[in-house]
């Protein structure tokens, strides 16, 4: 009998919007199940390799006399982005929107928790367990941040205010995935054990957005996924209120609403580079749209699905919680943002990034248009978060 080992998931670059077209012909390769008799016995011997990145990796591509532009502003960065972080005192915390251990009332909240959870179809909680394991990838994020040439926190307790804003959006961040991971723990509708092993896996295996050390590139990235993130928990808010549960549609909703802050911020950031250096900005731009923007836990694992974050996206799609439409409109919106059709004095490469990022979005939604038409529906495929029930792609 063929024993059925890890095969690992070996990622492609290309996987990066999370188009139909792309999650229905897979665009990866992955190793196959290994079934001669000895070698079976020899590579369950050897550790098992998450997910990882398999791109060419580009580190220090900003030219390094640009870091200067990172220390001039630091100034204007204390007043116009410190600002947008809430003080602690004035923050929810996970606590406001959870049963108080502590309380009498704690077995009855818990239950009636439970009774608004039953009404809710397993597929949006697919979306939610992905959102949430997403939010619990913090350290990495954090790690990428501190990548950044010019912002990054030398020490750990930088007192920059590049390096204040990235402790404390942190520190702001590790809310969401533990509010989120509370509340599913206590509904009693997902495997834990799975979600645990998937947390654990997709950190491990970290990630390369292709931002290249540069903070041109990482915050462009930033204010991409800060509006991706806002997006996706308005619309799991939307639907938890549509099954009638407004105790978890405040939940989404209330993280939608730091999401939007923290956009608010990092495109606050690039504008500023827009009106120091719109050449090199709108480059890094372009640069960042032909890599595309990979979502954050595109190497996600659960130790059985190989093609897990292909099959959450897809459910994301169907659900209307994440889509492609929702990538061209939120390059649209940063386009507009930026005034990017309004920049002159451009060099010769700067326009042609700046042609290219202006008919992008219409682009994206031909290619989609045509990627729907010829999409079939998918098929109902086990989700080990939900111990093993089937959902429609
Ligand atoms: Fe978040
Ligand atoms: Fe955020």
């Amino acid at each position: 009998m063929a024993l059925k080992l890890n095969a690992f998931t070996i990622q492609s670059p290309r996987f990066a919007l999370p188009q139909m077209a792309s999650l229905r012909s897979p665009k990866f390769s992955m190793a196959s199940t290994l079934r001669s008799g000895s070698k079976e016995v020899e590579n369950l011997k050897k550790p098992f390799t998450p997910p990882r990145e398999v791109h060419v990796q580009v580190t220090h591509s900003m030219p390094p006399q640009k870091i200067e532009i990172f220390k001039s502003i630091e100034g204007w960065a204390e007043e116009n982005i410190l600002v947008h972080l809430k003080p602690v005192e004035k923050c929810w915390q996970p606590q406001d929107f959870l049963p108080d251990p502590a309380s009498d009332g704690f077995e009855e909240q818990v239950k009636e928790l439970r009774e608004r959870a039953k009404e809710i179809p397993d597929e949006y909680f697919v979306v939610l367990v992905g959102d949430m394991i997403t939010e619990e990838a913090l350290p990495t994020y954090q790690t990428m941040l501190n990548t950044l040439d010019g912002v990054r926190d030398e020490t750990g307790a930088s007192p920059t205010p590049w390096a204040v804003w990235t402790r404390a959006w942190t520190a702001e961040e590790n809310r969401h995935g533990d509010l989120l991971n509370k509340y599913l723990y206590l509904s009693g509708r997902v495997d834990m054990r799975q979600i645990e092993k998937t947390i654990q896996y997709l950190i491990g295996s970290g990630m390369d957005p292709r931002t290249e050390n540069s903070p041109y590139l990482g915050f462009i990235y930033t204010s991409f996924q800060e509006r991706a993130t806002f997006i996706s928990h308005g619309n799991t808010a939307r639907h938890a209120k549509e099954y009638g549960d407004l105790k978890l549609a405040q939940i989404c909703g209330t993280i939608a609403s730091d999401e939007k802050r923290h956009e608010t911020a990092y495109t606050k950031i690039v504008e500023k580079l827009f009106e120091i250096d719109p050449d090199g900005t709108v480059t890094s731009f372009a640069d960042m749209m032909k890599k595309k923007i990979a979502m954050p836990a595109h190497l996600m694992y659960d130790g059985r699905d190989d093609k897990l974050f292909e099959h959450f996206s897809a459910v994301a799609q169907r659900l209307g919680v994440y889509t492609a439409k929702d990538y061209a409109d939120i390059l649209e919106f940063l386009v507009g943002r930026w005034k990017v059709q309004d920049l002159t004095g451009l060099s010769g490469e700067g326009r042609k990034a700046q042609e290219y990022l202006c008919g992008l979005a219409p682009r994206i939604r031909r290619l989609e248009d045509r990627a729907q038409a010829r999409a079939k529906q998918g098929p109902a495929i086990p989700f080990s978060w939900i111990f093993d029930r089937n959902v429609g792609l």
